[in-house]
């Protein structure tokens, strides 16, 4: 019988959105619509993995063999991710985690009142750096959605994270970025590499990237 390539490896892939709640009917958000991380967990599957797609509030079907985790928050996600991370031989983090969320949630609908209103924002906890600085023998893959410098923001993400890759999206580009069917990416190596890629459907990218991510590993073992 042919070897999948992750057969009895553990994969964990975070995707779409996190809400961040004002109060009990009004969130901050962004455009991640989810198929990016869905397409990476339907293709660790597809190549043998076992894998836990944890996912932010999205309209999409749960992909097939994928043991689905549901979360809200930027908290949440943190905690779900923290509790697959032991045991896993790659985290994939496509999910579009919210920097800030308010200082207070209100547990009442807040009130029209005259005049301006701000909310006060805090950070959150960067997930995916938490991950970067108690890495065993993980293989992380880290995403950067930008508007401008792509590569240069994505090299610096993958050093201060800590990351094994770092899949950087131009998120301007007509090809690609939230919502689309279309992705246009390069992959950069924590080895200095650089992969670009043509636009392409995010359910092919998904397999291209993996089995590039596999060459290389492979490649660094051989050396
Ligand atoms: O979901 P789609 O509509 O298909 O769109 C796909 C996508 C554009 C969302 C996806 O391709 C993408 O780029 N995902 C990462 C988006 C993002 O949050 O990028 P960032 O540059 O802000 O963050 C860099 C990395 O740190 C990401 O891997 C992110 O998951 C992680 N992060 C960020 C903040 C935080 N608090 N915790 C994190 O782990």
């Amino acid at each position: 019988p042919i070897q999948l390539p992750l057969a009895g490896k553990k994969v964990v892939v975070t995707a779409g959105p996190t809400r961040e709640r004002i109060d009990p009917v009004r969130y901050i958000s962004n455009f991640s619509s989810g198929k990016m991380g869905y397409a990476m967990a339907e293709a660790a599957t597809k190549l043998g993995a076992s894998t836990v797609l944890i996912s932010g509030p999205v309209e999409l079907p749960k992909p097939e063999g994928v043991r689905l985790v549901k979360v809200e928050s930027a908290a949440q996600m943190l905690e779900a991710v923290l509790a697959e991370y032991d045991d896993a031989s790659i985290v994939v983090k496509s999910a579009a985690v919210a920097d800030y969320k308010p200082k207070e949630a209100q547990t009442q609908k807040m009130k029209k009142k005259d005049g301006d209103s701000s909310i006060e924002l805090e950070r959150t906890t960067d997930i995916l750096k938490t991950l970067g600085a108690h890495k065993n023998s993980q293989i992380l893959v880290g995403f950067a959605a930008e508007t401008n410098d792509a590569i240069g923001y994505g090299k610096s993400k993958l050093e201060s994270k800590n990351l094994d890759y770092i899949i950087v999206n131009d998120v301007t580009d007509p090809g690609g970025g939230f919502g689309s069917d279309t992705n246009v990416v390069t992959l950069l190596t924590r080895a200095g590499k650089s992969y670009p890629f043509e636009a392409m459907l995010k359910s092919e990218l998904a397999n291209v990237l993996l089995e590039k991510i596999i060459q290389e590993e492979r490649a660094t073992v051989d050396d």
